[in-house]
């Protein structure tokens, strides 16, 4: 089994949930919208109160206009009123056919940002339900800038 701890927190999630998320994520992989890129991703997004909501990318001709799977995730989560989250599994790759590890894109770290702890909420790159890797928000996206940031 290969797995990378980048982070200590991988105690705090129940590996059984982090396998059945993996799973959530491989199925919602079929329906990624990638024409484009051809590259596919999903992702799977857990909630404190224990609700997962998936996502995947979904790509448009106009290209900007595309949207990342884990933005799709939050985006659904948190207009279905969730805020609060434990982790994200995501997983990807060309063709839909998954050999490396997917690492969230730039913007898609902020917008976690938004809703989480960074040394608590956890990144977890997936190859399969035995092959992941965990990291905390914090160490892919540290000094970061947040809600906190601008004040009361
Ligand atoms: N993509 C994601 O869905 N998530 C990421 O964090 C990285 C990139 C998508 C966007 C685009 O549809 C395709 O992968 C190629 O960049």
């Amino acid at each position: 089994m290969e797995m990378g701890f980048g982070y200590d927190g991988i105690k705090a999630v129940d590996p059984a949930k982090i396998r059945s998320m993996i799973a959530m994520a491989k199925e919602q992989l079929a329906l990624a919208y990638a024409p484009y890129s051809g590259f596919y991703v999903a992702a799977a997004l857990l909630c404190r109160d224990g609700s997962i909501y998936t996502g995947c990318n979904v790509e448009n001709a106009s290209y900007p206009a595309g949207n990342c799977a884990e933005r799709t995730a939050v985006f659904k989560a948190v207009s279905e009123g969730r805020r609060e989250f434990s982790c994200i599994v995501i997983i990807g790759g060309d063709a839909g056919k998954v050999e490396t590890y997917c690492p969230p894109c730039g913007i898609c770290r902020q917008v976690l940002r938004e809703f989480c702890r960074p040394s608590e909420f956890l990144v977890i790159l997936a190859k399969s339900e035995e092959n992941y890797q965990v990291f905390s928000l914090e160490e892919l996206l540290p000094e970061s800038f947040g809600p906190e940031s601008l004040g009361e």
